[in-house]
């Protein structure tokens, strides 16, 4: 059976989601005209945990600016949601946003988490479980950007879905991708259902470039340790120290890009298949796109939500749209 029992948890769901080989991935990515690998093989253990490094830097103001919205929009967020509302998390990062978010709704019901990894999740939803007794707690092991249909009886209710996607990750898609995204929410969630969902906006080229070219180096560290794994994990022969981190504003685009950029003439090699770079040549391993207000609303009205209402921070440096299903 697809659903479990853990201790500690009320419910939860394995729906086994694939996981993709980071050997055919990358493989992949560096065959191609324009080299990529895709960004979700940024997350082994280190990869996370300089990931939590970034979200704590002086310049990397996304997280702290959108955890002190939630709070500070408490009191008009509150009668919007209502009561007993069953919240679903897309993804389950930092607990202190999903933290933030009970302590202002008035006695939510459920929380349920959705994460690919399973043992991060368990770990994760247990430590919110313990710390509210009173609300049912479950995670489901998926891959968020498949179709997912929570029509298990014992599963989150069905009367009055929150679904929760903060930090930007919407951003991550392309916006083709992040529309069938959303498109896929919006039927998960179901007809009485809204989406709390926070995003990036467009701002100052400078403010944007230093974000993600932190002093301390966490957000280097971070991209480059994608190249330690190819290395360790595909004994790949490749000399690190010849490539750099580079990310930057691409304003034509409206989105930050990430990239590792070859200092030199040089091969990647994987077993008998060589990747030869030119100096400058770069593999692409990220992009972060930002919206502004009336972007991002269309993007919600072509995916299936309208809005409700949309909040940022006095300095404009983040919003947080909630939205229902049309
Ligand atoms: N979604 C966030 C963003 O684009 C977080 C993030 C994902 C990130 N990958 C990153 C932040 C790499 C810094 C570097 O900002």
């Amino acid at each position: 059976m697809l659903e479990q029992n853990i201790e500690g948890i009320d419910f939860f769901l394995d729906l086994q989601p694939k996981l993709e080989n980071f050997k055919d991935a990358v493989i992949q990515g560096l065959g191609h005209d324009i080299k990529y690998v895709p960004p979700k093989f940024f997350y082994d253990t280190k990869g996370s945990e300089l990931f939590d490094k970034i979200c704590a830097t002086k310049e990397y103001y996304v997280t702290r600016t959108e955890i002190a919205l939630i709070t500070s929009i408490g009191s008009d967020l509150q009668p919007l949601i209502g009561s007993n509302s069953s919240i679903i998390e897309y993804g389950c990062g930092s607990s202190l946003k999903i933290r933030a978010l009970l302590s202002i709704l008035k006695s939510p019901s459920e929380y349920f988490a959705i994460d690919i990894s399973k043992l991060y999740l368990i770990k994760t939803v247990r430590e919110i479980a313990k710390d509210y007794p009173s609300l049912r707690v479950g995670g489901i092991c998926a891959d968020f950007s498949d179709k997912i249909v929570l029509d298990q009886s014992k599963g989150p209710s069905s009367i009055n879905r929150l679904g929760f996607f903060p930090g930007s990750t919407i951003g991550n898609q392309t916006p083709d991708l992040a529309k069938i995204l959303l498109e896929r929410m919006s039927a998960t969630l179901g007809s009485n259902g809204q989406l709390l969902i926070g995003v990036d906006t467009k701002k100052d080229t400078d403010l944007l470039n230093q974000a993600y070219n932190d002093k301390l180096g966490y957000t280097a560290q971070f991209n480059l340790n994608l190249l330690t794994r190819i290395k360790r994990e595909l004994q790949a022969d490749l000399d690190i120290t010849n490539f750099q981190h580079k990310a930057f504003y691409n304003e034509n685009e409206g989105k930050i890009e990430m990239h590792l950029d070859s200092k030199e003439v040089q091969n990647i090699t994987i077993d008998d298949m060589v990747f030869s770079f030119k100096k400058g040549e770069s593999i692409h391993t990220e992009s972060s796109y930002k919206y502004t207000e009336g972007e991002f609303s269309n993007l919600l009205n072509q995916s299936g939500f309208s809005l409700v209402k949309s909040w940022s921070d006095p300095e404009e440096l983040f919003r947080i749209y909630l939205a229902k299903v049309k």
